[in-house]
C-alpha cells in the first residue's frame, strides 16, 4: 500500500520507462563510458562492467523503484517515512548532496555539447583533417573561461526550464521523441567508423578481452561506471519511482532500462574505438576522447556537417534528460520536505549548482590553479568523489536497508506477479540481500586500500 494518494503519476508506462531511461542514458554512456573503457584496457573492462550492471545495477535499480513507489516520496522523505528518526535518513541526504555535486560537473560537459553544436553549425569542427587539430581545438575551447562559464550557464538554464514544468509536461514529453533518434545517429557513426582503414584493431580492443589488465582500480572504475551510468545510489530512481502508478510493473521496467542503457554504451564504444585505432590515436586520451574523435569522423564524410549538428544536439538532449533527473532529486526534496513551490526551488538550487560548478568549469585551462592535489583538478575530484565513493556507498546502504532492516516482506508486493518456478521476486530478494551489498562492500574495501593506504 502506498503512503500518499495524491501524487502526480507518469502519463503512461512508456513515459516512465523512457524518462528513467532518459536519466540513465546520458553523457555517462557516450562520453564517460568510452574514455573510462579506453583508460582501463578495453574489452575486459566492458565484460566486467556488463557483469556489474547485471548483478549490482539491476537489483539496486529495482530496490530504488520499490522504495520510491512504496513511499511516494523524495529520497529524504522516503527514508524518514520508512526509518523514522533513525540515522538511516542520512542515506537520503547523501543522495541529495550527490545530486548537487554530480550536476555541478555534469553541467560543464553538457555545456561542451552546446558549444559543439554551435561549432558544427559554424563549420569549425567539421573541417578537421586529423585528430591532432581536433585535439588542439578542444584544448583551446575548454581553456577559455568565458565560453566554459557561458555554456555551463546555458546547460543549467535548460535543465531548470524543463524541471519547472514538472513531470508529465516537461520530462516525459521530451524523452519520448528523442531517444529513438539517438539510436539512429549512433548507427550512422558506427557504420562510418567501421569503414575506416584499420578499424579492426579498434574492434578487437573493444571486444577481445585481455584479462591480465584486471586490478583493483579497474574493478572500482567498473563499479563506479555502472552506478553512474544507471543513475543509481543517490535516489534519482527513488524519485522517479515515486511518480510511478501502483499498477505498473517494476521488474520489467527496470530490465528494459538496464538493457537500453547498456546498449547505448556498447554502441558508443563501437562508434568510437574503430575510429580511434584507425586514426592511430591512443584510447587513453581521458575526458576529451570523444571530442578528439567524433569531429574528425564527421569532417571526413558526406553531409558531415549535418550529422555533426544532429549528433551533438542529440548528445545535448541525452545529457539534458539526465541533468533534469539530477535536478529533480533536489527539487523533489525541497518541495516535499521544505514545502517550497517548484519554481522557487528550481531557481534557487539551480543557481547554487551553477556557482558550485564554476571551479569545475575552470579546471581545463593551462594554469595549474585548479589542480588540487596530485594531478587531480577540481573537476576530477568531484567526479571521483561521487562516482567512486558516494554512489556505490549510497547503493550499498539502500540494499542493506531494504534487504535487512526494513524487511522485504513489507515491500515485495510492489513487484510484478509472476508464475515461474523460481520466482523472479525471490531471485531479486536473494541478490539484494546477499550478492549486491557484499560485492559493493568488498570492492569498497579495495577502494579504500587503494586510495587511502596506497597499494
Ligand atoms: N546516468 C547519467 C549518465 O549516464 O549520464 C548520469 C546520472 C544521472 C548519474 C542521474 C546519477 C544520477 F542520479
Amino acid at each position: 500500500m502506498a503512503f500518499n494518494s495524491r501524487r502526480e503519476y507518469w502519463g503512461s508506462k512508456l513515459g516512465f520507462v523512457l524518462a528513467a531511461a532518459g536519466s540513465a542514458v546520458g553523457l555517462g554512456n557516450i562520453w564517460k563510458f568510452p574514455y573510462v573503457t579506453g583508460s582501463n584496457g578495453g574489452a575486459a573492462f566492458v565484460l566486467i562492467y556488463v557483469i556489474f550492471v547485471l548483478i549490482l545495477g539491476l537489483p539496486i535499480m529495482i530496490a530504488e523503484f520499490v522504495i520510491g513507489r512504496h513511499t511516494e516520496k523524495d529520497p529524504v522523505g522516503a527514508f524518514k517515512l520508512m526509518a523514522g528518526r533513525s540515522p538511516w535518513t542520512i542515506v537520503g541526504y547523501m543522495g541529495v548532496l550527490s545530486g548537487f555535486l554530480i550536476l555541478s560537473f555534469y553541467s560543464i560537459v553538457g555545456g561542451w555539447t552546446i558549444g559543439y553544436i554551435i561549432k558544427s553549425i559554424s563549420g569549425s569542427v567539421t573541417s578537421l583533417q586529423d585528430s591532432s587539430s581536433a585535439k588542439s581545438l578542444f584544448a583551446a575551447f575548454t581553456a577559455d573561461p568565458v565560453q566554459m562559464i557561458l555554456y555551463h550557464a546555458l546547460f543549467m538554464l535548460s535543465c531548470m526550464f524543463i524541471v519547472v514544468y514538472g513531470i508529465k509536461n516537461g520530462i516525459e514529453r521530451w524523452n519520448k521523441i528523442l531517444m529513438p533518434l539517438l539510436f539512429g545517429i549512433l548507427f550512422v557513426l558506427i557504420g562510418r567508423s567501421l569503414m575506416m582503414e584499420g578499424a579492426w584493431h579498434g574492434l578487437s580492443f573493444f571486444l577481445k578481452p585481455d584479462f591480465s589488465k584486471i586490478n583493483a582500480e579497474f574493478l572500482i572504475a567498473a563499479m563506479g561506471q555502472a552506478f553512474f551510468s544507471l543513475s543509481l545510489g543517490m535516489g534519482a530512481m527513488i524519485t522517479y519511482g515515486s511518480y510511478l502508478s501502483p499498477n505498473e510493473k517494476i521488474l520489467t521496467s527496470a530490465f528494459y532500462i538496464v538493457v537500453l542503457d547498456t546498449l547505448v554504451a556498447i554502441l558508443a564504444g563501437l562508434a568510437i574505438f574503430p575510429a580511434v585505432f584507425a586514426m592511430n590515436m591512443s584510447p587513453q586520451e581521458g575526458v576529451g576522447l570523444i571530442f578528439h574523435i567524433i569531429p574528425v569522423i564527421f569532417s571526413n564524410m558526406p553531409y558531415g556537417a549535418f550529422f555533426s549538428v544532429l549528433f551533438f544536439t542529440l548528445l545535448f538532449i541525452a545529457a539534458l534528460t539526465s541533468g533534469v533527473s539530477l535536478l529533480e532529486v533536489i527539487t523533489a526534496y525541497v518541495i516535499d520536505e521544505m514545502g517550497w513551490a517548484r519554481r522557487r526551488a528550481v531557481v534557487v538550487f539551480g543557481t547554487v549548482i551553477f556557482i558550485l560548478g564554476i571551479p569545475s568549469a575552470l579546471s581545463f585551462g593551462a594554469s595549474d590553479a585548479m589542480k588540487l592535489w596530485g594531478n587531480l583538478t577540481f573537476f576530477d575530484l568531484i567526479d571521483k568523489l561521487t562516482t567512486n565513493y558516494m554512489l556505490p556507498l549510497g547503493g550499498f546502504l539502500i540494499a542493506v536497508y531494504l534487504g535487512w532492516k526494513y524487511g522485504l516482506e513489507k515491500t515485495i508486493h510492489e513487484l510484478d506477479p509472476d508464475t515461474r518456478i523460481i520466482s523472479l521476486k525471490e531471485l531479486w530478494a536473494f541478490f539484494i540481500k546477499f550478492i549486491s551489498p557484499v560485492l559493493v562492500f568488498i570492492l569498497f574495501l579495495m577502494l579504500l586500500r587503494n586510495d587511502i593506504i596506497g597499494q
